[in-house]
C-alpha cells in the first residue's frame, strides 16, 4: 500500500533511501502549488521513489527579503504531496542542515551578478551552496526544477557540469492560471488589484515574442517598450532581457533560441517570469 513518509533527519532519509535503486529529487521552499505538483509528477516519469525537500534556506535570503514572512504550510502542504505521490518528504530543521554555521559556499560565474543576481546579491551563491548540500544527502539520479525560475536552472546546470556532480537536471514547465499568471508562491502576497494587474508583465513578454517571430529583433526597443507600459502602469521593473536561452547573455546576429526574462514589482511582491522563443529557419 502507498505511504508517503515524512522525515526530518538526515540519517534517518540515508537510511530510507539505501535501498532505492532509483530516486528523482524535487527540492522546494514548500507553501506548494500547481506549479511543484507537476515538478512531483514529472519526477514520478523518471524515477520510482520520488522524495521531496521542504525547507525554507536562510542563505538566499538577503536582508530585505521575506525570509520572516515566507509562508510556512508544512500540513498542507504534505497533504498536496501525498495526493501528487511523493514517496519521501524531507522536512530538515535549520539546525539539521546548519549543525555549525555554513562558511563553506559555493562561488558563482559572472551570469549570478547579472538579471536577478543584480538585485538579489548572493542569492544563486546562497541557492547553489543549499542544492549541493541536498543533492549530496538525496543522492538522486534525478532532480527536477521549474523553468519559472530560469535563470535558477541556468546557475545549477552549470553548478552540476562544472562539479561533475552525478544527477541529471529535468525541466518542468511554467504551470500558469488561467489568465496566463505564473503561478508562484508569491502570487499570495498580491492585494486584489493587484492580482488583476499582475498578468501584465506575461502580457508585454508576449508581446515581445510576437515582435520576435514578426522579425523585428531591435531588442532594447522591445524591452524599452515593454518597461514602458509596466512603468506608467505603477510596476518597478528590475529589469526586462531579451536573452540567449544556453547562456543568459545577449543574442549573437543568428541566435535561434531566446528567453525573455523580467522581474518586476508590483506593489511590495517581486515577480519573475520568462518566455521562450524559438526563431524558425
Ligand atoms: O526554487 C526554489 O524553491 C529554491 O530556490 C530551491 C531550489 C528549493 C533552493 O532553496
Amino acid at each position: 500500500m502507498y505511504s508517503m513518509e515524512i522525515i526530518a533527519a538526515i540519517s534517518v532519509l540515508r537510511e530510507r533511501l539505501e535501498s532505492e535503486q532509483s530516486v528523482a529529487f524535487v527540492p522546494t521552499m514548500g507553501n506548494l502549488h500547481e506549479g511543484h505538483l507537476a515538478l512531483v509528477r514529472l519526477a514520478k516519469e523518471h524515477a520510482k521513489c520520488v522524495v521531496v525537500s521542504i525547507f525554507v534556506n536562510p542563505l538566499q535570503f538577503g536582508p530585505n527579503d521575506d525570509l520572516d514572512k515566507y509562508p510556512r504550510t508544512l500540513a498542507d502542504d504534505c497533504t498536496k504531496l501525498r495526493d501528487a505521490g511523493a514517496d519521501v518528504v524531507f522536512t530538515p530543521s535549520v539546525s539539521e542542515l546548519f549543525p555549525v554555521p555554513q562558511t563553506v559556499s559555493i562561488a558563482l560565474p559572472a551570469i549570478s551578478t547579472q538579471l536577478c543576481g543584480a538585485f538579489r546579491p548572493g542569492h544563486f551563491s546562497g541557492v547553489a551552496t543549499i542544492v549541493l548540500k541536498l543533492l549530496n544527502i538525496v543522492q538522486p539520479k534525478v532532480a527536477i526544477f521549474g523553468k519559472k525560475d530560469y535563470q535558477q536552472l541556468h546557475v545549477l546546470r552549470t553548478l552540476v557540469e562544472q562539479l561533475n556532480l552525478p544527477v541529471l537536471i529535468v525541466a518542468g514547465e511554467t504551470v500558469r492560471a488561467s489568465d496566463g499568471l505564473a503561478l508562484s508562491s508569491r502570487n499570495g502576497y498580491l492585494l486584489p488589484d493587484e492580482s488583476e494587474q499582475a498578468i501584465r508583465l506575461v502580457n508585454n513578454l508576449h508581446q515581445i515574442k510576437q515582435s520576435l517571430l514578426a522579425g523585428v529583433y531591435a531588442y532594447a526597443e522591445l524591452e524599452a517598450q515593454a518597461r514602458t507600459d509596466l512603468e506608467v502602469h505603477g510596476w518597478r521593473v528590475d529589469y526586462i532581457m531579451i536573452c540567449a536561452q544556453k547562456t543568459l547573455q545577449t543574442p549573437l546576429a543568428d541566435e535561434k533560441s531566446l528567453v525573455i526574462l523580467a522581474a518586476a514589482w508590483l506593489g511590495k511582491t517581486r515577480l519573475i517570469d520568462n518566455l521562450e522563443v524559438t526563431i524558425q529557419g
